[in-house]
């Protein structure tokens, strides 16, 4: 198990070649995947273990990546805190019941998560079980400040205001949501762990919205508070988007890889952070939409970036996008194995 290309890069210890994955690998853009999704909506399937394990493995089966990533959502702890949402058609996650004072922050619930998310826990286990000696397993949640975002909206948001107002304006019910979400978000990754990830990604996908002084006063302690809560036996992966400002203090909140999207050179942003941690990034989800010299072009770019050292994994700066062709999925990985950087 020791020998994972992908929990040595993490490690920051030498590997053969860079290893790679892609967040969101299991979705749209592969055929298996759309197939089952005409039988069952979004949340059955990640409700139900078997066709969980079943759409996690469809990437790894498919292309020679180096690690898998559960099928699941960050939204999966909210609903057993009591808060309800639903996907709607084309449009994503949206809240019935936008929570925004603190007598509602006071009602949610704390998750028992080897209970609340059984189905999860199961099909980590399942999948466990098919993987071994393949390739690891990562287990993921979002982070505190994204699913406050989420709660808070009532769905996806643009500018943040009411999120932004409720941090400025009511500091007593930011400070409780924040700490219920963290101690929820403790007991749910330390259960994937037990169920057996080999690694965690904490998605911070909106964090970048905050100045770099109010996500140091606002946001920083509680993801701060998670990374130190998990259990320090596998790698954590700490993501975020449009965070180049705030690179220097995600670091300092935590992880042993930080998650940089294609906003930033990831070079340059290697330097900034540290060297004391690994990088995970960077190729713009579009590109892979492109023809394969121009995929060509820029992994070689990122790979002359990071200069052959030791702790990067390679993956994109976000999730991948349902039309992308899959003949372009196998050509990066390909690429990404086989290239040397000078
Ligand atoms: O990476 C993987 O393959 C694991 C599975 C995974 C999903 N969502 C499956 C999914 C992971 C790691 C996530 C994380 C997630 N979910 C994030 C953080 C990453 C990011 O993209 O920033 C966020 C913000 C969410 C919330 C979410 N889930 C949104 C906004 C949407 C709708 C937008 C969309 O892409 O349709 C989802 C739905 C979702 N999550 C799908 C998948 C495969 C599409 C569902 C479908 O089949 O219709």
């Amino acid at each position: 198990m020791k020998d994972y290309p992908f929990l040595k890069a993490c490690r920051r210890e030498p590997t053969a070649y860079t290893p790679i994955w892609l967040m969101r690998q299991a979705g749209r853009y592969l055929k298996e995947y759309r197939a089952l999704r005409r039988k069952y909506s979004f949340l059955e399937m990640c409700k139900n273990p078997e066709l969980a394990a079943k759409v996690t493995l469809q990437p790894v089966e498919k292309f020679k990546l180096d690690a898998a990533i559960i099928f699941s959502d960050i939204l999966i702890p909210l609903e057993p805190m009591g808060v309800e949402f639903d996907f709607a058609k084309g449009e994503g996650p949206v809240f019935h019941h936008p929570l925004r004072q603190m007598k509602e922050v006071e009602k949610l619930r704390m998750i028992e998560p080897e209970e609340d998310t059984s189905f999860l826990m199961k099909a980590i286990r399942i999948v466990r079980k098919e993987l071994e000696g393949k390739v690891p397993l990562i287990g993921f949640s979002g982070a505190p400040f994204t699913l406050a975002s989420y709660i808070v909206e009532g769905g996806h948001s643009k500018s943040y205001v009411l999120t932004k107002s409720l941090m400025y304006q009511d500091r007593p019910t930011w400070d409780a949501l924040m700490e219920k979400l963290s101690e929820v978000l403790i007991r749910y990754l330390n259960a994937q762990i037990r169920s057996g990830v080999q690694a965690l990604q904490i998605f911070d996908s909106w964090v970048g919205c905050l100045s770099p002084h109010d996500y140091e006063e606002y946001v920083l302690p509680y993801s701060k508070k998670i990374i130190e809560g998990i259990g320090r036996s596998v790698p954590v992966i700490h993501f975020a988007t449009s965070h180049s400002t705030l690179l220097g203090l995600m670091r300092r909140a935590g992880g042993d890889v930080i998650g940089v999207d294609w906003r930033v050179d990831i070079g340059e942003a290697w330097g900034r952070i540290g060297y004391d941690v690994a990088i995970q990034g960077n190729l713009d989800p579009v590109a892979l939409l492109a023809p394969v010299d121009l995929i060509e072009k820029e992994v070689k770019r990122i790979l002359d970036c990071v200069k052959g050292r030791p702790g990067h994994v390679f993956n994109l700066g976000h999730g991948i996008l349902p039309n992308t062709p899959v003949e372009n999925v196998a050509a990066l990985v390909e690429m990404v194995h086989e290239y040397r950087s000078k």
